[in-house]
C-alpha cells in the first residue's frame, strides 16, 4: 500500500524524520507493506530548500501546497508553538486529511478543539512524539493499558531540567553553569524558560492526564514550580538525607478528584526515578490491573523522537492510531489542599531561642518536624537549619513559610521542597 506524506516544519526532528523514514523505508515495508511517499516539504525559511535538494524531495514555503494537495494523505506538523500550527492542524483535519504531530505545547492548549474536529471529520491525530521522544508511552497507554485504572503517574518528563540537576550533583556545580552545558549540547527549547520553569513538563502532564483520565486541565490548575530555585546546597543536603532532587509531573487520583502538578520533589535515592541520569526521561505509572510500570528513554533530540513520529504515520495508515479518549468532568484539586512531606530549609542566626521560635510556628499549624539537622558554620553570620516534616497540608506549610520569613533572625526567602515517599 503507498501512502503520500506532507511534513511541515524542517527543524532539527523534522530532519530527522526524513532521514529515518529514507533509511528505514525498507524495514517499514517489509514489517508492514506499507510504502511510504514524502510528496512535499515545507518550512518558511527558504534556506531549508537545501535539505529538499539533497533529499531530493519537492519543497515550499507555502503550507496550503501541501494542505490543499488532494494526492497527501497525512500531513506531519513539527513546527512547535501554538500559531501556526493550530490553524495549519485544523485546515488539515477539515480537508481530511490525518495529522502527526510532536506539538505539546499546542495539545495542551488546544487539544480538546483538535481531537473534536477530528472526530467529526473522521480522521486521526497522532501525537506519540508529543510525550517523552522516543518512549512510546502514548500507545502504552491507549492500547498497551487500556483497561487499566491509572492510580499515580509520576514522570521525569524533561531531559533539560533532568540534566541540570544531574550536573549539578555530579560536577558540584550551581545551576546557572550547568544550564548553560545543556544549552550548549543543545537540549533545551528555544525559549530555555519553557523548561527551567517546569512548562514543557507541565505541557507534557495536560497531555498524560488526557490519555488517563479523559481530562483536558486548564493550565491554571495544573500547579507549576521550574527549578531555578533549587541551590546547590539543597541537592547536597538532599543527598545526605537519602533523597535525591529530581522535576517530577505527577498525577494521582483520588476518589472524586485529580492531583496534577510538576515541581522539584525530593524522592528516595534507591528509587529507580533517582537513578535516571543525564537528559533521559522516564515515566512511573501506578495501575490496576497491571500494577508498577516503568518506562525509561531518551526524550528529546532528532533522532530518538523520528521513531515515534514513524509510529504515528505507520499506525494511521494501518487504521490503528484512531485513539479519542472519552471526556471526563474529575474535579482538579486545589495545590493547597494537597497534603504531603517536606523539606524546609531556614538560614537562620546561630543564637539562642531561634530552633525555638521555629519550631513554635510549625506547631501552631500542626506541622510535625520528622527531623532536623543544623550544620555550624564558623564564618557566616546564617546556618542553614535543615527540615524534614511529616504529612502536612500545603496551605498550613505556606503560611508556616511565610511566618518564618518575617523573623528577624531567618535571612529570606526560605526553601520548601515537596517529598514523594515512592
Ligand atoms: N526540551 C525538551 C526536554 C525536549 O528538554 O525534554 C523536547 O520535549
Amino acid at each position: 500500500m503507498l501512502k503520500k506524506i506532507g511534513l511541515i516544519g524542517l527543524g532539527t526532528v523534522g530532519e530527522s524524520v526524513l532521514r529515518s523514514l529514507k533509511k528505514h523505508a525498507a524495514i517499514i515495508c517489509q514489517r508492514t507493506s506499507i510504502k511510504l511517499e514524502v510528496k512535499k516539504i515545507c518550512d518558511t525559511n527558504r534556506a531549508k530548500n537545501k535539505l529538499a535538494k539533497d533529499l531530493s524531495l519537492a519543497f515550499t514555503t507555502n503550507p496550503n501546497d501541501l494542505i490543499n494537495d488532494p494526492e497527501i494523505d497525512i500531513i506531519v506538523e513539527l513546527i512547535g508553538g501554538i500559531e501556526p500550527a493550530k490553524s495549519i492542524i485544523m485546515e488539515c483535519l477539515k480537508n481530511g486529511k490525518s495529522v502527526v504531530t510532536a506539538n505539546k505545547a499546542l495539545l495542551a492548549d488546544s487539544g480538546k478543539q483538535i481531537f473534536n474536529l477530528a472526530k467529526k471529520n473522521n480522521k486521526s491525530v497522532g501525537f506519540e512524539a508529543s510525550v517523552c521522544g522516543a518512549i512510546p508511552i502514548i500507545k502504552t497507554i491507549s492500547e498497551g493499558l487500556v483497561s487499566c485504572d491509572v492510580k499515580k503517574i509520576y514522570g521525569i518528563l524533561n531531559g533539560t531540567t533532568n540534566y541540570v540537576l544531574d550536573k549539578m550533583l555530579k560536577e558540584n556545580i550551581d545551576f546557572n553553569t550547568a544550564l548553560k552545558e545543556a544549552q550548549d549540547k543543545g537540549l533545551a527549547e528555544k525559549n530555555p524558560f519553557l523548561d527551567i520553569e517546569g512548562m514543557d513538563a507541565h505541557h507534557k502532564l495536560c497531555i498524560l492526564s488526557y490519555l488517563c483520565y479523559g481530562v483536558w486541565p486548564l493550565s491554571k490548575n495544573v500547579y507549576t514550580e521550574g527549578i531555578a530555585k533549587i541551590g546547590l546546597i539543597d541537592i547536597l543536603y538532599a543527598e545526605e538525607l537519602n533523597y535525591r532532587i529530581k522535576l517530577l509531573a505527577i498525577a494521582k487520583k483520588e476518589k472524586d478528584c485529580l492531583e496534577l502538578r510538576v515541581h522539584p520533589t525530593l524522592i528516595p535515592i534507591d528509587h529507580p526515578l533517582a537513578q535516571v541520569s543525564l537528559a533521559y526521561n522516564a515515566v512511573y505509572l501506578d495501575t490496576d490491573p497491571a500494577g508498577e510500570l516503568l518506562f525509561y528513554g531518551e526524550g528529546a533530540g532528532g533522532v530518538p523522537t523520528s521513531s515515534s513520529v514513524i509510529s504515528d504515520i505507520v499506525g494511521i495508515v494501518s487504521g490503528n492510531c484512531g485513539f479519542i479518549r472519552g471526556e471526563s468532568k474529575i474535579k482538579i484539586k486545589n495545590i493547597k489542599d494537597t497534603v504531603g512531606r517536606y523539606y524546609i530549609r531556614c538560614m537562620a542566626q546561630d543564637r539562642p531561642g531561634v530552633l525555638a521560635e521555629v519550631s513554635k510556628i510549625l506547631a501552631s499549624l500542626n506541622i510535625s518536624v520528622a527531623s532536623v539537622t543544623q550544620k555550624e558554620k564558623k564564618d557566616s553570620k546564617f546556618v542553614p537549619i535543615i527540615m524534614i516534616t511529616h504529612k502536612a497540608v500545603e496551605d498550613n506549610i505556606r503560611k508556616a513559610i511565610s511566618r518564618i520569613d518575617k523573623l528577624n533572625m531567618v535571612q529570606i526567602p526560605s526553601q520548601v521542597i515537596r517529598i514523594e515517599d515512592l
